[in-house]
């Protein structure tokens, strides 16, 4: 039956994989956080809809490339603008790299139980995102399939790794990043300007936001667990936090290009994304950490202010660019 779950209730996971906290080990780690995975696959599969990627691509707007005697791409034939592009683009190949992030959730959440489930239920939703995106892409002819397919083969060669990262780092750094993903392409279907990639990406944004809220519970239980541990874990997580799709060819530029449109920005990643997850763990209301907790709490409290700051500073100058920009034009007409 699609949906339902099936484990075996109370297999203990092996200790073979790395990452153990100065409190519990990674195997009592993920034995007493299991019956919070059980609970959330279900709330999980109560809340998630069963959806059709096939039925959000514009089937009829499709013909034939070059080799089956249709036309080949070009620039002309893209209704959409350049940022609109890159940020489809990007937001295609960071989800392309699937089997990256599956081992990389494999190794640490491991394949029994509950957490198994999960493993591959996620993967299964995963899936369907890039599907969707590269039919629609292709079938409108929205970029170039040639440097899609290249940029796809390089990126995964690359692959996505997170050098073994302990599970309570993972979990902190999936909140964030299923987040992220959500905030990026609900704000790229916006700067489509076309009704269906735009209804196409909330559908997926939808995922992201239930993915999200898994792993934040997750994390919310892992505080009450290891409080100083996870507390550590989400203010490495916070300081470091690259976007998975950081490997992909020439992506400094695209962010900057993605950043300054306002898709995705060091001010939305602050207020809409960070700051959100800080607030809904109680971060800063939490009591009882030990020493090594307090200090990870400030390290935060640290990191964040000094996010803030960049943000403002990244608005102000794209404010004064946009304002010099327009000045420019306004001199030439
Ligand atoms: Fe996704
Ligand atoms: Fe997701």
């Amino acid at each position: 039956m699609p949906g339902s779950r099936s484990w075996s209730r109370g297999a203990v996971a092996d200790g073979r994989r790395g990452g153990t906290t100065e409190g519990m080990d990674t195997t009592q780690l993920l034995k007493e956080l299991e019956p919070v995975v059980e609970e959330n696959v279900d709330r999980h599969l109560a809340a998630a809809k069963d959806w059709m990627p096939h039925e959000y691509v514009p089937w009829s707007d499709g013909r034939n490339f070059a080799l089956l005697d249709g036309e080949p791409w070009t620039l002309e034939q893209s209704t959409l603008s350049p940022v609109a592009r890159t940020a489809l683009e990007v937001n295609l190949l960071t989800e392309d790299n699937l089997p990256s992030y599956h081992r990389e959730v494999d190794r640490a959440f491991g394949r029994e139980n509950a957490w198994g489930f999960w493993v591959n239920r996620w993967t299964a939703e995963e899936g369907r995102h890039a599907f969707c995106i590269r039919d629609y892409l292709l079938v409108t002819r929205g970029v170039d399939p040639e440097g899609l397919e290249q940029a796809r083969m390089e990126t995964m060669q690359v692959g996505f790794d997170s050098r073994d990262k302990p599970l309570l780092h993972v979990c902190a750094y999936v909140s964030f990043q299923e987040l992220a993903t959500r905030v990026s392409h609900r704000n790229t279907g916006k700067v489509t300007e076309d009704p269906v990639a735009e209804r196409l990406l909330s559908r997926v944004a939808k995922d992201e936001n239930l993915h999200m809220i898994f792993y934040r519970n997750l994390v919310q239980a892992a505080l009450e667990l290891e409080p100083n541990e996870t507390m550590r874990a989400i203010t490495d997580e916070v300081v470091g936090f690259e976007m998975p799709g950081a490997i992909i060819p020439g992506f400094t530029r695209k962010a900057v290009q993605i950043a300054k449109a306002g898709i995705y920005d060091l001010r939305i990643h602050h207020d809409d994304v960070v700051m959100p997850l800080v607030r809904q763990w109680g971060i800063f209301e939490l009591e009882g950490l030990d020493e090594e907790g307090e200090k990870a709490r400030q390290e935060l409290a640290a990191a964040l202010e000094a996010l803030d700051d960049q943000a403002t500073r990244f608005v102000e100058q794209r404010a004064e660019a946009e304002a010099k920009r327009a000045a420019r034009a306004a001199a030439r007409e």
